[in-house]
């Protein structure tokens, strides 16, 4: 079978993992050539790493100059895995020389990039796969099969929570923490496609409208970031999303929890509390037995991939990630979770941080494939 050719563009935590995971689990993947800034990255042993990347894949060349990389390789992927506010030049660059880009979340920093790279994929032989990995969860798929089977109805009002706190001096927020400005910069609310991501599954239309609070710095005062920031999103027909996200806190508590009130059912996914572990429940008017809150036997792991050792990162998501990838582009098919997939979980949190930026005015989402998404970036991005 012909190889898959991979190159991969950051070595920080995220970009190892990815990347040995590819080597590691598909036995078609030729890890071709790997880039980042930082040389340290490529000769010494990294956190949870078992050696360096280097010593590891001896048939890969390193690089730290991206184009470099890209003019002196052939490539069918790239794999963007920079920091969080850096991704779409790379994926770009890579889309211009009509090669496919598996991006990491979220998908663009602002307006103009994301009509960049939109004109990008459009003009392209190759097509973007967003890395939205919650989107793959097992929970998820089962919310998912509810609402295609009528069992909630429509959803008129869903809420999700992202907390994601880290003790400070703890080896796990040092070694996040040591290569990744964007970690102390990035206003929380703009990473949100973990929580968007599986609650648009089961939306049919864009989010429309954006109000945003941010409560400022309390826990650390020298902190560019608030503490937590809470939205309000809104669809054309009225439904609404609340999204809660955390910058610095002290709840050390599981990190992700949805809510989907639908007109014949509801469905939960609460992480865990301490002791309690998490859990995931529904009720439906439409399912003799679950007129009461019923508790469904799955957690993060897609149950496909159950007995796959390979299946390993956040609860198995990276790896379907990168099968549904690859067997999508063996079979010539569409990547599953598009480009038009990550702009429609990335631009409402870019609008909601503008919209805390501005005390809370209430905002209008556009999105690149509308005429009047021009005028959001001249008053947005050139203002
Ligand atoms: N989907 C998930 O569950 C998940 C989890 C963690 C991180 N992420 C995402 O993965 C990405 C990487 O996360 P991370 O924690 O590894 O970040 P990181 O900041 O630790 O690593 C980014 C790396 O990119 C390198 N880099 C920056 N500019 C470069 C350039 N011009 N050329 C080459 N390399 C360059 C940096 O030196 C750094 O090593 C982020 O976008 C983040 O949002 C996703």
């Amino acid at each position: 079978m012909k190889k898959i050719k991979v190159g991969v563009v950051g070595l920080g935590h995220r970009g190892r993992h990815m990347a040995n995971l590819a080597k590691r689990a598909f036995e078609f993947v030729d890890f071709v050539a790997a880039c980042d800034i930082d040389p340290e990255l490529w000769h010494e042993k990294q956190w949870l790493q078992d050696d360096s990347m280097k010593n590891k894949h001896p048939g890969t060349k390193f690089y730290n100059d991206y184009v470099k990389m890209l003019d002196e390789n052939q490539f069918d992927f790239i794999l963007v895995e920079t920091g969080a506010d850096v991704h779409a030049d790379f994926c770009i660059k890579a889309l211009n020389r009509d090669i496919n880009v598996f991006s990491d979340i979220p998908s663009v920093a602002n307006l103009t990039e994301a009509k960049l790279l939109w004109e990008a994929e459009q003009k392209s032989q190759g097509k973007l796969m967003t890395g939205a990995n919650p989107n793959e969860w097992g929970f998820i798929n089962a919310m998912v099969d509810l609402y295609q089977k009528g069992l909630l109805g429509e959803p008129y009002y869903m809420e999700a929570e992202y907390i994601h706190c880290s003790r400070p001096g703890s080896i796990t927020h040092k070694e996040l923490n040591k290569n990744s400005p964007w970690r102390k910069s990035l206003p929380p609310i703009r990473y949100c496609t973990h929580s968007l991501g599986p609650l648009l599954r089961i939306l049919e239309e864009d989010l429309r409208y954006a109000i945003c609070l941010g409560t400022g710095a309390h826990i650390d005062p020298d902190s560019e970031r608030d503490d937590m920031m809470s939205a309000l999103f809104q669809t054309e027909s009225g439904v609404t999303i609340r999204l809660l996200r955390n910058g610095a806190c002290r709840a050390f508590i599981g990190h992700h929890s949805y809510r989907v009130f639908g007109t014949k059912g509801y469905f939960e996914r609460i992480d865990s509390r301490g002791t309690t572990p998490p859990v995931t429940r529904f009720n439906s008017t439409e399912l003799y037995g679950a007129e009461n809150l019923t508790v469904l036997p799955i957690d993060m792991m897609p149950q496909e991939y159950s007995d796959n050792p390979h299946a390993a990162g956040h609860g198995g998501a990276d790896y379907a990630l990168l099968d549904h990838m690859f067997q999508a582009f063996l079979r010539k098919e569409d990547f599953p979770i598009s480009l038009k997939d990550g702009l429609r979980m990335t631009l409402p949190g870019i609008y909601a941080a503008e919209s805390a930026r501005r005390k809370g005015v209430k905002l209008t989402i556009h999105y690149p494939w509308e005429t009047e998404f021009d005028a959001d970036i001249r008053e947005f991005d050139l203002s």
